[in-house]
């Protein structure tokens, strides 16, 4: 349950895609469970006239079509529906602002609430600024009780614009007032795995670089950019998904254990290991080390896919990159000479998020016959199935000197219904009305993320010789696939890869 106190929620672009899609049926499934009680209440703000009624309409179809619990009756609907009320509002209109603050107080007196305001800004992140002033000067933080702002990325394009606009929004809230969204943060098995590593003997003794070969951090999306060209071709693969999600994985995956589980000391480690991240300071060891591809047409179960050039709002001549791939490492005690490689990319053949720890291999003889075991592997499956994989080696039955690898699979759904696993925005605004920002984004990492992906973008800048492209619907550009060879690996494939079994076990013995 979020405090006592409850609390008024105000959401910024109540009648966009991010709302409808997710952000409502998260806030209806909180209701569903009961964390949410009867005391909250939420004002949708965007610039569209809407009455109370249509706002209430569409909100009901956004739930039918997207929640995770079903609508059982109508009394109980209308009792929920009963706390949405919608103000169109000009955000450069101080007087919108105004009415706004009454709007809420009105509400907040309707549903016995003390104050306590957030704001979710589903926007553009150049309203920020202003938005945060009006909120001000317009009166609404005028309440006794605490204030949050939840933003979504992008956070800036670049370290530079990234700082302006977090100058512009310290001007209203501090630090302590910002939850960050990363969606990543609030899937189930990311937030599973300080779980998995600090709660097992089995693996933390032997997390780092006497035991760890390398590890592989795959993001895979089987769509193209859809109706988004216009952001994406503006961002590309490095900030709308290195940037914020992968990194956050990785710095998940490498951080030293906190010294307690809260929300400060988890962020303390991770901005620790994203800044131990080794720079690449010169063109060519971006070019060494990093990999982007862009997709051209192909065929999918018989289906003609366009190019990334053909979509909608992409220039024709576009560059930017719909894959990437990389080799990092990480200059700590640690990890020193642990090849950490991430790839993502769009219009690959699955959509799968998977981590593979690749140990190192024992030397092993049997009777004097050496043998020459497969690494063990813990693969943590972020999605779409989520849960754990571990390899190990056995003899081989009736054989004296040979070993063979078996693979242990933990689902972390196994035995709970369809659609009771609670979605990464109802955690994450729950978080976020419980004040909790552990898995939310601490402007030093955000800084410290920028600041190992700039020197990426600007060696791209100065040219794009080193672009590959790649047929949509196959595993990307060659210099990606053939990262981990350079070192003597090679990727693992990941869940639902066609000729997963055919790789997985090609090596058995
Ligand atoms: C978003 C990106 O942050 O994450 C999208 O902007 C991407 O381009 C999406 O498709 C992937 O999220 P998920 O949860 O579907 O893996």
């Amino acid at each position: 349950m979020i405090e006592q106190d409850g609390a008024l929620l105000v959401m910024f672009g109540a009648t966009g895609d991010l709302a409808r899609r997710k952000l409502y049926p998260a806030i209806y499934s909180l209701y569903c469970e009961g964390k949410l009680g009867e005391k909250f209440a939420l004002v949708g703000v965007s610039r569209r006239p809407r009455t109370n009624e249509q706002f209430r309409e569409e909100l009901r179809k956004s739930i039918e079509e997207f929640a995770r619990h079903s609508i059982e009756n109508d009394e109980r609907w209308q009792a929920f529906a009963a706390h949405f009320v919608y103000q169109s509002l000009d955000i450069n209109e101080i007087s919108h602002f105004v009415t706004l603050q009454n709007v809420a107080s009105a509400l907040e007196q309707q549903f016995g609430l003390t104050g306590n305001r957030l704001f979710y800004l589903a926007i553009a992140p150049e309203l920020f600024g202003k938005v945060g002033k009006n909120l001000r000067d317009g009166g609404v933080l005028d309440t006794a009780g605490w204030h949050r702002l939840v933003i979504e990325k992008p956070f800036g394009y670049d370290l530079p614009s990234a700082e302006q606009l977090n100058a512009q929004i310290n001007e209203v809230f501090s630090e302590q007032q910002i939850f960050r969204i990363d969606h990543y943060l609030g899937k189930e098995m990311v937030q599973n795995i300080q779980a998995i590593r600090f709660a097992n003997r089995l693996f933390e003794p032997l997390w780092n670089r006497h035991h760890i070969a390398n590890v592989q951090i795959t993001t895979s999306e089987s769509i193209g950019v859809e109706e988004r060209g216009t952001y994406y071709d503006q961002s590309g693969a490095l900030r709308d998904m290195v940037q914020n999600h992968m990194l956050q994985m990785l710095a998940l995956i490498t951080m030293d254990e906190p010294s307690s589980f809260e929300s400060e000391r988890i962020r303390d480690e991770k901005v620790k290991v994203i800044q131990a991240l080794r720079q690449f300071t010169t063109d060519d060891e971006v070019r060494a080390n990093v990999s982007r591809g862009q997709y051209i047409e192909g065929v999918v179960n018989g289906k003609q896919l366009p190019a990334y050039r053909e979509e909608p709002n992409v220039s024709d001549q576009s560059t930017t990159e719909t894959y990437f791939a990389a080799r990092m490492m990480i200059d700590n005690e640690r990890w020193q000479g642990v090849p950490f490689y991430l790839r993502t990319g769009k219009r690959l053949p699955v959509k799968a998020t998977e981590i593979v720890i690749e140990l190192k291999t024992t030397d092993m003889a049997i009777g004097g016959v050496p043998v020459q075991p497969l690494p063990n592997l813990l693969v943590i499956r972020i999605q779409p199935n989520e849960g754990i994989h571990i390899r190990f080696n056995t003899k081989k039955s009736g054989t004296f000197a040979q070993v063979t690898p078996v693979d242990f699979d933990f689902n972390n759904n196994k035995g709970k219904p369809p659609g009771s696993v609670p979605e990464a925005y109802e955690r994450l605004l729950y978080d976020a009305l419980r004040g909790d920002s552990s898995y939310f984004t601490r402007w030093d990492e955000v800084a410290s993320a920028w600041r190992f992906v700039d020197p990426i973008a600007k060696a791209w800048r100065t040219d794009a010789a080193d672009l590959q492209f790649y047929a949509a619907g196959s595993w990307g550009p060659s210099k990606g696939n053939g990262l981990p060879e350079e070192d003597g690996f090679k990727w693992w494939p990941v869940s639902g890869q066609a000729d997963r079994d055919a790789l997985w076990y090609a090596e058995s013995i």
